[in-house]
């Protein structure tokens, strides 16, 4: 089974259980200032488990685009990816657990779906707190799941009982908040239990892990393949949880792990499309895969980060690499591939024609990486470019500073921070020379500088959800009569080519041959105020692409909305719209708790577009 055909069943499976199939949400959030890149299938659709209506219905299934960043270092062993696709289908109030665990039984260990062998599956469940109970319908519906289809399933108890193998024994293991149950920790937002299936690889446990093996043992007899979260919670700033308006169902299952079992294969590098990427790598290198183990992690490390730069520049709101925010994640993944290269012996540029192998591979799935295609060619390359530079100029700096046959910690860091240069490339540097390097003080003023910009950046990049608190939808209200006033005073050609909101401000992207007038600032303003002044309506109403465009929408008509999308009006029909805007909100009910609009800030992003950031203070109290 490729790739392409585990996600076409799982999308087939749920559209025949009555889901509608959405395409996935960008990889780069909108109007979420807290997450550099959607993280779970679930990121996007965070208003509607959160009681608003969502355009295609109640029962939604997706393969999202997903990033985690989180374990950037640990890429290259044999299990962990930045990118990757999460399956996911969801209730939105309708359907709870007695169908979903149902589902996911029958989808798992059908012939006709994904045919794992059921006594190879082992199940978690919430044991319960202060906050929730232990979760005994789960556990009820795993064993009349299990019994029904002859196989019996035991309760054990973690690191106690040893797990089934074979049709008897304990198969269902009781796990406390930190296993199972899903809402990202320290943010606010949706969240509850969770049911975790697990697939038996067969490997023997090792003892190093713990004396007895479990699901959730990291020995790599167990592997995680899909996670039923049962949202029926909101965490609260306070840190309590407080029952939602309707129960929701949230699942994930990884697609590349559900390959590497399906195709058999002992890690995600070895599924056949990522194969194919490395054989790509093997002939730019000219190396053998599977024969060297340092080899083998830099070619996964390449495959993983040509594949991630390529799905975040081709994605619809594709960045560039820069020094900020996604931009500059986009210039590590590359950079760090270019390192990997030289490892293996590549000094010619070749992660832009990588990204055309990766292409080959997602482009029919993810047509924007088709459509991007020349866009992703330019970026690479140019970024490759770029660091070939800052190599060479580095090795210059290195030069002199090897006059006195010592590398100092401080020195070692500079190589590091402004050239790019990893640790063990100047130690390969110095050890060529027959000099000295002090390992030692590098790794002290590394940590020196970790500490600094870990807190520099706590106050923007929590890597949690949303907070959709009322000074963001002030702002993303904001946005849409920023955008409208802009083409008014400044004509049809202004698009929102980008928008960012934190709680203090949105930033907007439009094309724009020169900088604004103040005279044009002025005019903006004042138009935004008019209309927060009016106090107009805001609501939205749900149609069709082509209805929306005959209404005079603007917005993305990107096929990504799906059939139906929200249209967002402000204002009503005696004095007409003022904004008609695709978008899936949310936004504040009357223009008037808007405050009032100011423009703190217009200046150049690049030639022919303009970036404005703009406050509103808010209702007058
Ligand atoms: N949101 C859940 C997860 O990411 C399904 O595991």
């Amino acid at each position: 089974m490729t790739l392409n055909d585990i996600r076409s069943k799982f999308l087939t499976f749920f559209k025949e259980k009555g889901h509608a199939i959405i395409p996935s949400a960008s990889l780069i959030p909108e109007n979420d200032p807290t997450v550099l890149f959607t993280t779970a299938g679930m990121h996007p659709l965070v208003p509607y488990l959160m009681g608003q209506s969502h355009p295609m219905g109640n029962r939604l299934v997706d393969s999202q685009k997903c990033l985690r960043t989180d374990d950037i270092e640990e890429v290259g062993d044999n299990s962990h990816l930045t990118f990757f696709e999460m399956l996911g289908n969801w209730s939105l109030g309708d359907y709870f657990k007695r169908e979903t665990i149902g589902w996911s039984y029958e989808l798992l260990t059908s012939p006709q779906w994904l045919n794992l062998e059921p006594k190879r599956l082992y199940v978690t469940f919430f044991e319960g707190d202060d906050v929730a109970p232990r979760d005994e319908e789960t556990i009820g519906i795993w064993q009349s799941q299990f019994v029904v289809h002859g196989i019996e399933a035991e309760i054990g108890k973690a690191g106690v009982d040893e797990p089934a193998n074979g049709e008897t024994g304990p198969r269902i293991f009781g796990y406390p908040k930190k296993k199972n149950w899903w809402g990202p920790a320290g943010v606010t937002g949706p969240c509850g239990p969770d049911t975790e299936m697990f697939y038996d690889t067969g490997r023997t446990h090792d003892a190093a892990f713990g004396p007895v093996c479990h699901p959730n043992c990291d020995c790599g007899r167990f592997v995680e393949i899909w996670n039923d979260v049962f949202m029926q919670y909101e965490k609260t700033s306070d840190g309590k949880y407080n029952p939602l308006a309707q129960q929701n169902v949230d699942t994930g299952m990884g697609l590349e792990r559900m390959a590497c079992i399906k195709q058999g294969v002992p890690t995600v590098y070895d599924i056949a499309e990522m194969r194919v990427i490395i054989q790509s790598i093997e002939q730019s290198s000219g190396k053998a895969y599977g024969l060297d183990d340092a080899m083998d992690r830099s070619m996964r490390i390449i495959t993983d980060h040509v594949r991630a730069a390529t799905f975040i520049i081709g994605d619809p709101r594709g960045v560039s690499p820069s020094n900020v925010g996604q931009g500059y994640i986009v210039r590590r993944l590359i950079r760090r591939a270019v390192r990997e290269g030289r490892r293996l012996g590549i000094t010619e540029p070749f992660l832009s024609k990588l990204s055309q192998v990766v292409i080959g591979e997602f482009g029919v799935a993810y047509p924007e990486l088709e459509s991007n295609n020349a866009k992703i060619v330019e970026e690479i390359a140019k970024e490759e470019d770029k660091f070939a530079k800052t190599i060479e100029k580095g090795l210059k700096e290195f030069e002199g500073m090897m006059a006195d046959h010592v590398i100092t910690g401080e020195e070692a860091f500079i190589l590091f921070s402004t050239y790019g240069f990893p640790l063990e490339l100047t130690q390969e540097l110095v050890g060529e020379r027959g000099g000295n390097l002090d390992v030692g003080a590098f790794k002290v003023e590394f940590e020196k500088h970790q500490e600094l910009s870990r807190s520099a950046s706590s106050g923007t990049f929590k890597g949690g959800l949303a907070d959709h608190s009322a000074e963001t939808t002030r702002l993303h209200t904001a946005t849409h009569l920023l955008n409208r006033a802009l083409k008014n005073v400044l004509g049809d050609h202004v698009m929102q080519k980008g928008s960012n909101i934190t709680a203090e401000r949105l930033r907007f992207d439009f094309p724009n041959p020169e900088k604004m007038t103040p005279e044009q600032i002025k005019a903006v303003e004042d138009m935004v105020n008019d209309v927060i002044q009016k106090d107009m309506p805001i609501h939205f109403e749900e149609m069709t692409v082509d209805e929306a465009k005959t209404r005079g929408a603007i917005g993305v008509f990107d096929a990504k909305y799906g059939d139906k999308v929200k249209v967002y009006f402000v204002g009503d029909e005696p004095i007409g719209y003022y904004s008609i805007e695709i978008c899936g909100g949310p936004h504040v009910e009357k223009t008037g708790e808007l405050g009032s609009f100011k423009i703190q800030k217009e200046e150049a992003v690049s030639a022919g577009v303009r970036r404005i950031k703009a406050t509103v203070t808010g209702p007058k109290v």
